[in-house]
């Protein structure tokens, strides 16, 4: 009987064999990358203002709160950001002659908020509140980064669903005490030598934060 298949299929088979699950997760891989990209997710890419505020020099250098000019976030879904007359209690008085400045007294003059370009923009279909998470020792690092180095703010995790669900299944690898929300050198009790992970279970029971159940539900963050 006449050969069927050619001498060699067996290793074109072989090669096919290997090769077509390899592409399949070289296609994988590269979406997943182009997914987790800055470019995709936004992060890390430092957003130019129209003043160029530094949170470095003015909660790095000078220790001024983040309560002082994002009053809302302790008390409210959003933590806002402070009205001009904020810079002027300094500004008024220092650097006022300062070219960079002028559109911080500009918006003095004609009683307009300055147009602070958006870092973090999650879609209107997601329902977020600060004050919940602030109140039960999720301090702002956690979401935010380190501030106190940035010079212009960027955003610094992915915001997506996946992110917002490892801490809702686990905020015991998150949480510190509230004492430490606004250190912008905050660690995390889990990370803490002097406290580890029992103390930061003992948070979340104490602070009654609730069951990973409620907090991955859909409606939790989708209502
Ligand atoms: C002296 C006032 C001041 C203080 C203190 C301050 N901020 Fe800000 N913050 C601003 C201003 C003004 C902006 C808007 C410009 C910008 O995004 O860089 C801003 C923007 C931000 C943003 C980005 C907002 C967006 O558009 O998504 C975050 C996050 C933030 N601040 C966190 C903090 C945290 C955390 C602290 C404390 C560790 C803090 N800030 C302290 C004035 C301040
Ligand atoms: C508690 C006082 C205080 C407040 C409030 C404050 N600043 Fe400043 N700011 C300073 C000081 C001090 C400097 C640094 C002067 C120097 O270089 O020694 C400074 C510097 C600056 C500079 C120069 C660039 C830099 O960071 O070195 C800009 C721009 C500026 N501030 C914008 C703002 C804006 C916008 C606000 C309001 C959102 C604001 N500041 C609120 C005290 C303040
Ligand atoms: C659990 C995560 C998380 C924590 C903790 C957190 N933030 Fe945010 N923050 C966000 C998200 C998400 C947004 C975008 C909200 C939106 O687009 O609706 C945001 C937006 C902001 C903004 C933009 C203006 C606004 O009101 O939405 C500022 C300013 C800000 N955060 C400051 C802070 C400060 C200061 C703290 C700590 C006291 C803090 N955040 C803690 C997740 C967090
Ligand atoms: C680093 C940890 C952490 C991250 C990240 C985080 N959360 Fe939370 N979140 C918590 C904790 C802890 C609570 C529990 C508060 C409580 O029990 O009252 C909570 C509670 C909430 C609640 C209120 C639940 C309720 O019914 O009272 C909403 C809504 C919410 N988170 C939305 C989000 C969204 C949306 C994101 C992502 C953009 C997010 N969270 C990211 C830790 C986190
Ligand atoms: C802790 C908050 C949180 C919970 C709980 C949550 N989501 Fe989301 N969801 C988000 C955020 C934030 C986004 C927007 C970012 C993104 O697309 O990843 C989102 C986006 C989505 C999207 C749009 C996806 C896309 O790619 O545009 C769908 C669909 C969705 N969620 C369905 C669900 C369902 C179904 C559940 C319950 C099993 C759920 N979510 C639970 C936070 C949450």
């Amino acid at each position: 009987m006449a050969q069927i298949f050619p001498p060699g299929s067996n290793q074109a088979v072989r090669a096919v064999i290997v090769g077509v699950p390899l592409a399949v997760l070289a296609v994988v891989g590269a979406l997943y990358a182009v997914e987790w990209s800055p470019w995709a997710t936004r992060m890390w890419v430092p957003i130019s203002q129209p003043v160029p505020f530094s949170h470095k020099h003015h909660v790095g250098q000078l220790g001024i709160d983040c309560r002082y000019c994002h009053g809302g976030v302790e008390k409210s879904q959003y933590a806002g950001l402070p009205p001009t007359e904020t810079c002027m209690t300094c500004h008024s008085q220092l650097y006022t002659d300062q070219a960079m400045l002028a559109p911080v007294r500009q918006s003095l003059v004609d009683n307009r908020p300055i147009a602070w370009t958006k870092v973090h923009d999650l879609p209107d279909f997601v329902y977020f509140n600060h004050s919940i998470h602030v109140n039960k020792g999720i301090g702002c690092t956690s979401c935010h980064g380190r501030l106190n180095e940035m010079q212009l703010v960027w955003q610094d995790q992915s915001l997506y669903m996946t992110w917002c669900l490892q801490c809702h299944r686990h905020p015991e690898k998150y949480i510190a005490d509230r004492s430490e929300v606004f250190n912008p050198g905050r660690v995390a009790a889990k990370d803490d030598p002097a406290k580890g992970l029992d103390w930061a279970k003992k948070l979340v029971k104490d602070y009654h934060v609730q069951s990973s159940g409620v907090l991955t539900d859909c409606y939790t963050c989708h209502r």
